[in-house]
């Protein structure tokens, strides 16, 4: 029977097109899962995205849709650029499928039942205009919010917790008896000294919006984000369901991989195992955090216009370019750049000059001297012959282990010495000298078969990199397809080979100047361009609903000094709304006092308070002042 391999990446946010950073992980996955399936392993590759949560729910209907049209359109344009960058996964989940949401619930329940999950309060900061909740230390100066710079107000939030820290000792545990769980090194030891520091329980559920999985015994919940999306990765499996063969096959199997970015490395390596321990589910996984592709001069940013999209470079240069770019530019444990030079210098220098050239050099000698035949010599000439045919298993070898261990980037630099190596067998045995002499013809025709037989192994180990270019070179080779298998990276397997008599490069050299200029161009976005992402349309303005409202009452909050909760007259009847506004006003003074209210707010509890719109106020570093009229009358619209 065949080893399984399971492979997953993170499931994507719906937050907008994916750049080259985020696709990244994808072509890993999918490289290192067509390697797999090389070595003949019974595979499957997971991806998807990962759709509920409040942004998604804001984003949609700023666009005027529902929150599940927006997602479907997002989770099309996903899959389109899949396919543009020819990734071969098996399934693609999402959150809003019934099969991932009944597994929620379950889990969910369970834990609960259990005791791994209570019903506790949550405290955090809420900025009413983003309806978002911060941490305190993910504040800006004066407790202001991160994303729009407005004042937050801090609440406290019935919600239900998971008990990481009961899990702590036997996590620690666990991380120490399987030493290649977390990797590479740098990443486990993060982990491990976040854990000693100890654990806070994490708040798993949410009440002040809907977009989500309503946990069953108490629909006024919402399952908040991360017990959600990690179950992904078994719900895909039909783990819990009336056919989890899927599930008993690949995640109790071999071999079980999520390969994620440092960002998200912590859900992974430690909510994730203490939510399958609290479930009795074996933690079969090993983990694999990389770094972050960024620019020259910051991370990728879409606001910035500091982003490159994989499209318009496959559109241009093909898609075997950029999968090498991104494969080789990130290193094992580290960061890497993306610069229009250096994704120009690998196309010039890697691809067109030291691997296209040895190929289209080595057909055109067999052509020209050989009539397009070479056939196996009887014995070795040359004392290079052997230099060349060792290092040919040694990069077996060593990209062998380095693919293993997911380090696609080392595997490349072994392929690429073995490529400048054969190079170099051409200067050290000089064909074209041979060639003039007739009594040499068997010498030259050894020297040939050895530059085939090398460029057949580098296009086997290329072959789950660059897709497309390893089938080039198995064609123009004419290469058998039993000859292009793993089993058969043995040295000496072709007996003889015709080479077509038309070779054509595989990667054309570009020119430097004005392809640099090229891609510099595609990632400078024009102020003009990036204007609209300030502006509102009138559309948008026109949405808040905006009218005059008297102070009829202020009373200072039972439970936070900063804020007042006072009775507004609005026409339409009497509401109770929160503010901030107690270090600069008396309750007396604001009776009275007509302002300028929003009508049409969604009602928030501010610390246990409900609250039912808000106060139109100005402020500067000193103070806030309410905006008053005085002619209009209650009621009147203000826009
Ligand atoms: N939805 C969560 C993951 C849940 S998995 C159960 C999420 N989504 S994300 O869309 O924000 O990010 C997806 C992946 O893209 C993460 O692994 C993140 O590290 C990766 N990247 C985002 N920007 C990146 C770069 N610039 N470079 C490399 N990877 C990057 O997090």
């Amino acid at each position: 029977m065949k080893k399984t391999f399971y492979i997953t990446t993170p499931i994507y946010y719906p937050s907008g097109k994916l750049h080259i950073g985020n696709s990244y992980t994808t072509v890993l996955c999918d490289t290192v899962n067509r390697y797999k399936g090389l070595r003949g392993y019974d595979t499957r590759y997971l991806t998807g995205m990962d759709e509920h949560g409040q942004k998604v729910e804001t984003v949609a209907n700023e666009l005027g849709k529902t929150p599940i049209e927006h997602v479907n359109d997002i989770a099309d344009d996903t899959k389109n650029m899949w396919k543009t960058l020819d990734i071969k996964y098996d399934d693609f989940i999402r959150t809003t499928e019934k099969r991932h949401k009944t597994v929620v619930k379950k889990v969910f329940e369970q834990l609960l039942e259990q005791g791994d999950i209570y019903l506790g309060e949550y405290e955090g900061y809420y900025c009413m205009p983003c309806e978002s909740f911060f941490t305190e230390t993910q504040l800006e100066e004066g407790n202001t919010c991160p994303d729009c710079g407005r004042e937050t107000q801090l609440v406290k939030e019935e919600s239900y917790f998971l008990k990481l820290s009961k899990y702590e000792d036997r996590l620690l545990k666990f991380i120490e008896e399987n030493p290649e769980f977390i990797t590479p090194e740098k990443r486990k030891n993060e982990v491990v000294s976040f854990i000693k520091q100890g654990l806070f329980d994490l708040s798993v559920s949410r009440t002040s919006f809907d977009w989500g999985v309503k946990v069953v015994s108490n629909p006024a919940h919402v399952v908040y984000v991360w017990i959600d999306a990690l179950s992904n990765y078994i719900s895909a499996l039909g783990y819990g369901s009336s056919d989890d063969s899927l599930f008993e096959k690949y995640w109790k199997g071999n071999e079980v991989v999520h390969v994620v970015g440092k960002d998200i490395l912590r859900f992974h390596a430690i909510y994730w195992p203490i939510m399958l321990m609290a479930l009795d589910i074996p933690i079969s996984f090993k983990l694999y955090a990389h770094g972050w592709y960024m620019m020259k001069d910051g991370k990728m940013s879409k606001s910035t216009g500091k982003v490159v999209y994989p499209e318009p470079l496959i559109e241009k240069y093909g898609l075997d370019p950029l999968r090498y770019f991104l494969l080789k530019e990130l290193p094992y444990s580290g960061d890497g750049v993306f610069t229009p030079e250096d994704f120009i210098a690998r196309i010039n220098f890697d691809l067109a000059n030291d691997f296209g050239n040895l190929l289209n050099r080595t057909i055109n000698m067999i052509n020209k001297y050989f009539d397009s035949k070479v056939y196996r010599p009887k014995k070795s000439y040359f004392d290079f012959d052997k230099q060349l045919i060792d290092l040919v298993s040694e990069t077996v070898e060593n990209y062998t282990t380095d693919m293993d261990k997911l380090n696609v980037s080392k595997a490349i630099h072994d392929i690429w010495t073995l490529i400048s190596r054969t190079n170099k067998y051409i200067d050290e045995t000089k064909p074209w000298v041979l060639a003039k002499d007739d009594l040499s013809k068997k010498e030259l025709n050894s020297i040939l078969y050895n530059l085939v037989e090398s460029l057949r192994h580098i296009g086997i180990l290329l072959s789950p990199i660059l897709i497309n270019s390893s089938k080039q070179l198995f064609d123009q080779l004419n290469i058998p397809l039993d000859l292009q298998t793993w089993d058969s990276l043995k040295w000496g397997e072709i007996v003889n080979i015709e080479v077509t008599d038309k070779p054509a490069p595989i990667f054309p050299r570009l020119d430097k100047k004005v392809e640099e200029e090229y891609i510099q161009n595609l990632l400078s976005i024009k102020e003009e361009e990036q204007a609209p992402e300030n502006l509102i349309g009138i559309e948008d303005f026109l949405k808040v609903e905006l009218v005059v409202g008297e102070i009829l009452e202020s009373n200072p909050h039972p439970d936070a000094d900063n804020l007042l909760v006072s009775l507004i007259n609005t026409g339409d009847k009497v509401r109770q709304i929160v503010s901030g506004i107690s270090k600069h006003y008396t309750t007396e003074e604001l009776v009275g006092k007509k302002v300028i209210v929003v009508k049409n707010l969604k009602p928030a509890k501010l610390r246990g308070v409900m609250s039912e719109g808000m106060i139109l106020a100005g402020k500067n570093k000193k103070n806030i002042e309410v905006l008053e009229v005085t002619k209009l009358k209650v009621g009147d619209k203000v826009s």
